[in-house]
């Protein structure tokens, strides 16, 4: 049995479960235990500091696998932006055939990737973003809803209304992204016209994981409602794990803080050394609500393992044990 999608033929995997970018954590020995699952892992272009050392990580992911993974480019306003055409270009040198793409205005990587016939998977947080990614000549969309850990955007739609809204528009294939961590929820994201799923929070907590023990047991002590939403008063919405550092920031943006006031709050480097250090309040670091169904520390194997197979016994025994014919109803 193979749960065998549009979205699986396109990207040449065995099964329909995406690991999407995460800082600091999409690391080659994340990604390739994805791969090695029969899954899609992204590689997190700028986790690495230089494009060299993102061609070193791609080649460090090959000597780790022999199946086919991807790197993600994720491209966000700053005011001194890292060199993404450098990035790109040391994407395409290393001959990397699948590319994620999140953030803003992507048309100019998209072209880039596409004339070198790289698939790509653009992430996005409405359907209005997906169709417009659509006519860029993106491959496929990985539809972000609101449970999401990272940027949900501003426009709060939940994923069990935004994944039928975005199917019933979205030609190209498409995989469900946020609050996805077990076989319901692969079974319901193809149930609601998506053909995979992406995860990011429940990936973090596996065992290839290059995070620190302590924050993957944090992981699984927290439950559906230890998440805060930052920034949503700079129209920069941003879900986290909470914890006092991420209580703090909230606060202070109730009593208007502008970014100035937060900046040291939330640096880049404080959030990276709770994956480093494994102390839960060191700073911000991103995690959704389905930390509420995370309860284990798997391998990668195991997880992708146990979900499809889950979502199988739900479509072929549950779901199927529901459908009787009318006369069966009436006797
Ligand atoms: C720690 C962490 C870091 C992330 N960093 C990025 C990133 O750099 N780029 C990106 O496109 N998405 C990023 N994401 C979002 C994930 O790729 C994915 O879309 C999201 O986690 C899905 O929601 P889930 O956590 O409920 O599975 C991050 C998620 C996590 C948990």
């Amino acid at each position: 049995m193979a749960l065998k999608t549009r979205f699986t033929e396109l990207v040449g995997v065995e099964h329909p479960v995406v690991q999407g970018g995460m800082q600091w954590v999409g690391r080659a020995e994340l990604v390739a235990a994805v791969a090695n699952a029969g899954g899609l892992g992204f590689i997190t272009a700028l986790t690495q500091p230089t494009p060299q050392a993102l061609r070193e990580e791609i080649e460090r992911c090959r000597s780790l696998t022999t199946k086919p993974f991807g790197v993600n480019l994720t491209i966000l306003p700053a005011i001194n932006p890292p060199p993404y055409a450098e990035y790109r270009q040391a994407i395409i040198d290393s001959g990397v055939k699948i590319v994620e793409t999140a953030g803003n205005k992507p048309q100019e990587h998209v072209d880039e990737f596409k004339k070198h016939g790289i698939v790509v998977v653009h992430k996005c947080t409405s359907v209005r973003h997906a169709l417009s990614a659509e006519r860029m000549g993106v491959d496929a969309i990985s539809i972000d809803g609101f449970e999401c850990a990272g940027h949900p955007g501003e426009d709060d739609v939940p994923g069990l209304i935004l994944i039928p809204a975005a199917a019933d528009k979205v030609k190209i294939p498409m995989i469900a992204s946020g609050g996805f961590g077990d076989g319901r929820g692969l079974a319901a994201a193809l149930a609601l016209g998506a053909e995979g799923i992406n995860m990011g929070t429940r990936f973090m907590c596996t065992k290839e994981s290059p995070i620190h023990q302590a924050i993957k047991e944090q992981i699984v002590a927290n439950d559906e409602r230890s998440t805060d939403l930052i920034f949503r008063t700079m129209h920069n919405t941003s879900r986290v794990a909470k914890n006092a550092i991420s209580q703090q920031v909230v606060a202070l943006e109730k009593e208007g803080a502008k970014f100035e006031d937060v900046r040291e709050l939330v640096a880049g480097v404080r959030g990276r050394s709770v994956y480093e250090v494994g102390d839960n309040d060191a700073g911000i670091w991103s995690a959704g609500q389905i930390q509420g169904l995370i309860h284990d520390i798997p391998s990668c194997q195991e997880l992708v393992g146990r979900i499809v197979r889950e979502a199988e016994e739900i479509i072929q025994g549950r779901l199927a044990r529901f459908v009787t014919s009318r006369a069966a109803v009436v006797a």
